[in-house]
């Protein structure tokens, strides 16, 4: 089984039969010559994971467990709410939700543009045979370029394909343009959360499990737009851009299920590792990782939904108030969430 992979490889793309273009947008992927969409640089990358899983599972070790459990906690505006929105022809807070989303996807470039430190220095394991092992070979920059695109290249990622299903239900130019929040992993503010680790070390391994709880939760905005898109009583004179929109969406989807599982295969990597601490010594992986994890997954599954869901709350109420008057926000907040 091939463990070994070259840059060139875990870049490479399939034979399109067509190109992603989406009215003049052009955007990353194509279509196979049955017209299903295929992600960008997943010819070899795809198979990469797939053997790299198989031969962590013939180790014993399993990918890192990430389930529902993470997609706790109450949603402001929730479906039901930003449906009602939209019936009221209130369309910013969608608008901005899909512009933030779209900004923030564009920010994963960064992976692709930072130089991270390799781990093999930490572990002390040969990792020349894993998925870890080819971080710099490749995978980040893979994942990065497929959240941010090639803007020289004139190639779209995520970012472009938020935009763009954006701009086909809503036009543009009808709402003023909206930020995301500066950071929106756990603030952990300069304390040392793994300091048996040298810092560098903490900050990529902070980086991918803050990445992967954000690229889970990310679907809960991804399924609850599809459906907004998809709704026949919703963007009623443009039905058929409202479903192009949803299907450039699932297309985001597709190749967002590599990222979750490259993920998973990472820290389920680096749990059956060892690390190299800073004192000399040694400690089994696997401590570090679901310690750093559990504090993680209750900040992002208890904490983090009621904070932003107060501040959207905040944001929205006078708003809606403007724009749909006091009966509308009642009826909006009989709505929401329990919190
Ligand atoms: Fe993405
Ligand atoms: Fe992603």
């Amino acid at each position: 089984m091939k463990l070994t992979y070259t840059r060139a490889e875990l870049t490479d793309h399939h034979a399109y039969a067509e190109p992603h273009i989406v009215h003049g947008n052009r955007l990353h992927g194509g279509f196979d010559a049955q017209g299903e969409y295929v992600p960008p640089r997943s010819k070899s990358r795809a198979e990469a994971i797939g053997n790299w899983t198989a031969s962590l599972e013939a180790r014993g070790g399993a990918l890192f467990e990430a389930d529902n459990s993470l997609l706790r906690g109450p949603r402001m505006p929730n479906p039901a709410q930003q449906t009602l929105l939209l019936e009221r022809g209130i369309s910013q807070p969608f608008w901005n939700n899909l512009t933030v989303t779209g900004k923030l996807e564009a920010r994963g470039r960064l992976l692709a543009d930072v130089q991270f430190p390799s781990l093999a220095e930490l572990i002390v394991e040969d990792t020349r045979e894993m998925a870890v092992g080819h971080l710099d070979e490749g995978m980040l920059w893979a994942h990065g370029i497929d959240e941010g695109g090639q803007p020289d290249e004139g190639i779209g990622g995520h970012d472009v394909m938020w935009f763009v299903a954006r701009d086909l239900v809503i036009d543009p130019g009808t709402h003023a343009d909206v930020e995301p929040p500066e950071n929106i992993g756990r603030p952990e503010a300069g304390q040392r959360l793994m300091p048996e680790l040298q810092p560098q070390y903490e900050g990529l391994l902070s980086l991918l499990m803050n990445l992967l709880i954000i690229e889970f939760r990310a679907e809960i905005f991804f399924a609850t737009a599809q459906e907004i898109l998809r709704n026949p009583v919703l963007f009623a004179d443009r039905r058929q851009a409202a479903e192009e929109a949803a299907e450039i969406i699932e297309r985001i989807r597709t190749d967002e299920q590599i990222h979750v599982e490259s993920l998973r295969l990472y820290l389920g990597e680096l749990r059956e590792v060892t690390f190299r601490t800073v004192d000399g010594g040694t400690v089994p992986a696997r401590q570090v990782i679901d310690r750093f994890w559990t504090g993680l997954a209750a900040w992002a599954s208890d904490e983090q939904p009621k904070l932003a869901a107060a501040q959207q709350r905040a944001l929205l109420e006078p708003l809606i108030e403007a724009q749909g008057g006091a009966a509308l926000l009642a009826e909006f907040n009989t709505l929401a969430d329990p919190h």
